[in-house]
């Protein structure tokens, strides 16, 4: 670490107050002496605000990402056989990809070492999805991961607390500070955990729209531009898909349901719109790799359920056992003759998780089997008084507030409309 006495907290924040870039060696300090407590909070708050004004050019940048990562950790698969790959999407309402996109690419010939995380607020997290599975555990020690790695080919685990520990405790600041809005930030918080989980290539799946993190198209392609760029500069091959999430993927949105929708997918059916991102995001992550392979022949031979399988019981689940069911099942129906031509991926998202689908506070409870699913996709007929969705929970007090939730969700109109592309921008 460098000498202490070189820097200063407050002349730092200072110069980024005033517009001014802050070196390498300054920011390696900053970042390594706030994580041991000595920068305070009140500093780095300060500083924090004054990058979400100022930003951070690329060197900053790439700067900051990289004292992050030496805080904690740094996941080594390099005696590996296979290239390893990962993907990160940036969290949507109905977003199962990982489930299927893992063994899938796994049984392709790559190494998939996908470090996931809970849900929090109306996004669920891939891990609650996963835990709907009877026996299945989510933490797993470093040698165990890369045994998995070995004999199957996918992980998905919980990352552990050692990767880029500056970015646990940076977050929590950020997060009463009114600065989490700060793409920089944003992208360096997402990008040093990744690159410190070891992975040779890199697949961002960047979500657009009223369910996404970002809402609109141009705030989603300067995040996906930037953690591009943050991933190269750190010598991990990366690709960003923009996606849409205007409306919620697949037929599902929740913690059993969706697991049901990716074992549809894996047995070769599934909703097309799933099916397509993961083919998508399951191309570029073999290109990356540099696999000639073609993932639609694993997904239809089977060789991906088989993965998936493999992949459930290397982590103590039964993939064969029967996922748990709500204790209540409520049905929201149509309100008019028409086409479907939108459905709101937030109002859905709410809804599962008022249901008890998601959890409001860090550490609270999911319920397996609460969610929403839905029959009906964009540009569909539907007839007045036709069930729309189906409302899932464990406790019956919750399904008026998630009706409420649902009230304007949906548009049903006269004339067709298509659906919207799913893949909207590729930046490499
Ligand atoms: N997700 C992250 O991991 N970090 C952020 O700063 C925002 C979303």
């Amino acid at each position: 670490m460098s000498d202490a006495s070189v820097f200063d907290a407050v002349e730092l924040i200072r110069r980024k107050r005033d517009g001014n870039s802050l070196s390498g060696e300054a920011i390696k300090w900053l970042i390594a002496t706030y994580t041991d407590g000595g920068v305070s909070a009140e500093q780095m708050s300060a500083m924090a605000m004054a990058i979400f004004f100022q930003g951070l050019s690329r060197e900053e940048l790439a700067a900051w990402t990289k004292a992050m990562i030496a805080t904690g950790q740094r996941m080594d698969f390099s005696t590996l056989s296979r290239p390893t790959v990962d993907k990160h999407s940036t969290g949507g309402v109905g977003d199962k990809i990982t489930l299927a996109l893992t063994p899938l690419v796994a049984a392709c010939g790559a190494a998939v070492p996908q470090l996931s995380g809970r849900g929090l607020g109306h996004t669920g997290g891939t891990l609650d999805k996963l835990e709907s599975i009877p026996g299945w555990r989510a933490e797993l020690s470093n040698a165990e991961m890369l045994a998995q790695l070995n004999e199957v080919g996918a992980v998905v685990c919980a990352a552990g607390a050692g990767l880029a520990p500056a970015d646990a405790k940076l977050y929590a600041l950020r997060d009463v500070t009114a600065t989490i809005e700060s793409i920089p930030m944003i992208a360096a918080s997402i990008m040093s955990k990744k690159i410190a989980e070891g992975t040779a290539s890199l697949v961002l799946d960047v979500k657009t729209g009223s369910g996404a993190f970002m809402k609109t198209h141009d705030d989603s392609h300067v995040l996906a531009q930037t953690m591009v760029e943050i991933g190269s500069d750190a010598g991990v091959k990366t690709v960003a898909l923009i996606t849409g999430m205007d409306t919620p993927l697949g037929r599902s949105a929740g913690n059993a349901v969706e697991v049901t929708e990716a074992l549809e997918v894996l047995a070769g059916g599934g909703p097309s719109d799933v099916v397509e991102l993961t083919l998508a995001l399951a191309a570029e992550m073999l290109a990356a790799a540099g696999i000639e392979a073609d993932p639609g022949v694993a997904l239809a031979s089977g060789e991906a359920m088989d993965t998936w399988r493999a992949m459930i019981r290397a982590q103590g689940g039964d993939p064969t056992a029967p996922l748990p069911q709500p204790k209540f099942t409520e049905v929201v129906t149509a309100k008019a003759d028409g086409y479907l031509t939108e459905m709101d991926a937030m109002a859905v998202g709410v809804a599962a998780w008022r249901l008890g689908a998601g959890r409001a506070r860090q550490g609270d409870v999911v319920q397996a089997s609460a969610g929403v699913t839905w029959t009906a996709s964009l540009g569909d007929l539907v007839h007045k008084g036709q069930p729309l969705f189906a409302l899932h929970t464990d406790t019956a007090e919750r399904i008026e507030r998630a009706e409420q939730a649902l009230a304007d969700a949906v548009k049903i109109s006269p004339q067709p409309a298509s659906p919207p592309p799913i893949v909207l921008e590729r930046i490499s």
